[in-house]
């Protein structure tokens, strides 16, 4: 099976940024999702991650048009999902259903289960068979692992992890294809975080589904993705088979990212790379110049990097792709990393850019991997 399910193409989604009372003037744009481009294969999960705000969610929402993307493609199943219109649109919905992270805030605290259920239901026109309908919600509430008397509870009597399993639930009843879970276990406990992630595992083989996972930790997506994609403000910067990005991370960011998920083996452990990154996230609204990461990267040259943008390309035939000009060299160990000074640039601040804020630590002992 490696038919894609849903293909992305050259995504982007630019908020305008608005100022003025009296004339609603764009001063600029925030670049959500500035050109990304993905396929998610029929039946496999694709887990999205990167820090918080590169647009991950914005990206999950641009598929399902809750917010409509400024340009790019979106085909599912063949469909062009940017040309459908009203009741076409409606009807594709159905196909496509979030997880969100807080199940707590997004169902109603005073909507029982049942009620919570059958609104889905509802807005589709099908709830009108009663006994279909119980039937329906007895068999979904099964399949999350939770008992048919939990139809007339309300969600504060439930915990963490039992809520997740009422938000899945309300996405399942509709019979999805595609499910985007966005940062489906970031407010669980580790412990319970577990069974929530083998759940979506165990109903993705039973039921057939597609995942999109959204994250900003690795280790989340890391044991249900087929394909992993990384992202940085706004694109992908790297993306291969799930357990060949652990193998050998190729892009800095992704190595960052990797290097502060700890390894059980103490051994390994001690001699793990640790690159920890300077600064924080640029501003999405005003991007640096050539590659989005060349302020903070470790590797970043004075040629190109600051005034050429890396395109995403194919590595080699593993067909991991990756957006470095110089991915080669890095990974030969032919280019050192450096220390780097953080520029933090916020440009809707008062104050001057604050230059050498923080500085990379960076351990030069290690071997290339
Ligand atoms: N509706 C919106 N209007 C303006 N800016 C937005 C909107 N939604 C998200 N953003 C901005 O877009 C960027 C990406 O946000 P988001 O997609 O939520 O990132 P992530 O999910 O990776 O944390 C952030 O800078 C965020 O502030
Ligand atoms: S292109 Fe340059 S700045 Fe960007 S990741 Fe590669 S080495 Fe770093
Ligand atoms: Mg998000």
């Amino acid at each position: 099976m490696s038919e894609a399910l849903v293909e992305i193409d050259d995504l982007k989604v630019h908020f305008p940024i608005k100022s003025g009372l009296l004339f609603d003037r764009t001063v600029g744009y925030v670049y959500a999702v500035d050109g990304v481009s993905l396929k998610v294969k029929r039946g496999e999960t694709y887990g999205l991650v990167g820090e918080s705000g590169c647009g991950k969610s914005t990206l999950g929402r641009g598929l399902l048009r809750l917010v409509e993307p400024t340009s790019g493609g979106i085909t599912f199943d063949g469909t062009d999902v940017r040309s459908l219109k009203g009741e076409e649109m409606r009807l594709f919905r159905r196909r496509i259903q979030m997880v969100f992270q807080d199940p707590l805030s997004s169902l109603d605290p005073r909507q029982s289960v049942e009620s919570l259920l059958v609104e889905g239901l509802k807005a589709h026109g099908l709830h009108k068979d009663k006994a279909d309908v119980q039937k329906r919600l007895k068999s979904t509430l099964d399949s999350v692992g939770l008992p048919a008397s939990a139809l007339n509870k309300y969600p504060h009597e439930f915990s963490g992890g039992q809520r997740q399993r009422i938000g899945i639930a309300r996405a399942l009843v509709l019979g999805p294809e595609l499910i985007v879970a966005d940062e489906p276990v970031s407010a669980l406990d580790v412990s319970i975080q577990a069974q929530v992630v083998n759940l979506l595992g165990d109903l993705q083989e039973s039921l057939g589904l597609t995942y999109l996972v959204i994250a900003h930790d690795l280790a989340v997506v890391r044991h249900i993705s087929d394909t992993i994609g990384v992202m940085y403000l706004g694109s992908l910067v790297e993306e291969a088979d799930g357990d060949q990005l652990y193998e050998r991370p190729l892009h800095p960011y992704t190595r960052a990212l990797m290097s502060a998920v700890p390894v059980p083996d103490p051994q390994v452990e001690d001699r793990r790379e640790r690159i920890l990154l300077a600064g924080d996230l640029p501003s999405p609204a005003n991007p640096p110049t050539g590659c989005r990461f060349h302020t903070r990267c470790p590797w970043a040259q004075p040629t190109r990097c600051a005034d050429e943008r890396p395109q995403l390309r194919v590595f080699d035939d593993s067909g991991q792709r990756v957006a470095c000009h110089y991915a080669e060299e890095i990974l030969s160990g032919e280019l050192k990393m450096h220390e780097v000074r953080a520029e933090i640039v916020r440009p809707d601040s008062d104050t001057a850019p604050d230059v050498g804020a923080e500085l990379i630590q960076t351990r030069t002992d290690l071997p290339a991997p």
